[in-house]
């Protein structure tokens, strides 16, 4: 996708193939930088302080993780410890997972000096993939937008939660892609972009990078979602997720539950969009299986942003002393989801027409 007019990609080998490059995304939306990862422990520390996130994206770097950790030794052992420091540095989402195993497969039948070549070359292949994928579900999604907009026949309103754009993917994004593809084809639409507490990805990315697109949006305050529903200010929700169940439970963000709720409630179909690698066909029951990562008390205690002097600054919004959880995704039961918006189609979110997936 395009910021100011040029083309990026949210990661991307450097110049020299020695480093990968990242756009750091806990600088967003007041200052666009880059960052150069130079080994696996900066791959890792990207993804756990979350300068990448967003479930493909992670599974990418990871990938590029394990390439870096092959430049500089490409023993089984070396092999063996990059992929279960990587595998520990975010727990929810299934791709990271699925992208260093991916890795570790591929390495390991491979001779110790074909390996970093190799590594380098699998890496690739997975990001070039990833944007194959988004691209063909956000084709797929964008039929559901048309569908809409031709039975009502005016702007169609889309809610959505947290960050599934082009920033959490190598490109296009999973719930995002349908509305770049269908804003593409003139569809008239507008979004409804969660702000997404607490650390407010719709707010700071979402809202910046369909901004950056051109797409009509407004931001709005995480709890509103379930009122604009019940005015009918709302046609469809989309949001991406971090795991999907081979019975269809989502994980996502935390508060995608309590829209699906409010969803299920008004009648307003809640679709979920995802890379078929966002699928753990190992477990049935998303609520008891999937681990949920609680991060740390300051991402509730305290607030970032822009101040009148032009500096981005940190203030507490909560009284001294106080303490905070901060539960970082929650289980939507897959009854209450319409569909599943895929790279091979769209599917009901249940275990027997989910099998076309596999
Ligand atoms: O904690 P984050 O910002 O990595 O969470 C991201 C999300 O919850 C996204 O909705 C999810 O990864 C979907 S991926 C396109």
């Amino acid at each position: 996708m395009k910021i100011n007019g040029t083309l990026y990609r949210t990661i991307w080998p450097s110049a020299d193939n020695m480093a990968v490059e990242i756009i750091d995304q806990t600088r967003l939306p007041h200052i666009f930088t880059t960052l150069r990862l130079e080994n696996m422990r900066d791959a890792e520390r990207a993804i756990k302080d979350m300068q990448v996130r967003g479930a493909p994206l992670i599974g990418v770097t990871g990938a590029y993780g394990v390439a870096l950790a092959m430049q500089h030794h490409a023993s089984d052992a070396a092999l063996q410890a990059s992929c279960d420091m990587l595998l520990k540095a975010r727990p929810t989402a299934v791709n990271l997972r699925w992208g260093v195993e991916r890795m570790r497969a591929f390495l390991v039948p491979l001779p110790e000096s074909e390996r970093a070549a190799a590594a380098w070359q699998e890496a690739a292949r997975i990001a070039d993939e990833d944007v194959e994928i988004c691209s063909s579900l956000g084709e797929h999604g964008s039929e559901i937008i048309r569908a809409l907009y031709q039975k009502k026949n005016s702007t169609v309103n889309i809610l959505t939660h947290c960050n599934a754009g082009w920033l959490a993917t190598v490109d296009w994004g999973t719930a995002l892609a349908p509305i770049y593809k269908a804003f593409d084809a003139g569809i008239p639409l507008h979004v409804w972009v969660d702000e997404t507490r607490p650390r407010n990805q719709g707010a700071s990315l979402t809202a910046w990078e369909l901004g950056q697109h051109g797409v009509p949006h407004t931001v709005i305050a995480d709890n509103t979602g379930g009122h604009l529903m019940q005015h009918g200010m709302v046609d469809m929700a989309i949001v991406g997720t971090d795991r999907v169940t081979a019975h269809g439970d989502v994980c996502n963000k935390i508060g995608t539950y309590l829209k699906a709720l409010a969803a299920f409630d008004n009648g307003v179909p809640f679709y979920v969009a995802l890379p078929t690698p966002t699928i753990d066909w190992t477990i049935q029951d998303g609520v008891k299986e999937i681990p949920i990562e609680e991060r740390a008390q300051d991402e509730v205690t305290h607030i970032s942003g822009l101040c009148d002097d032009g500096q981005v600054r940190t203030v507490q919004v909560t009284p001294k002393g106080s303490r905070a959880a901060n539960y970082g995704f929650d289980v939507t039961p897959a009854r209450l989801v319409t569909a599943l918006i895929t790279e091979k189609g769209v599917v009901k979110a249940d275990a027997a027409a989910m099998r076309v997936l596999s």
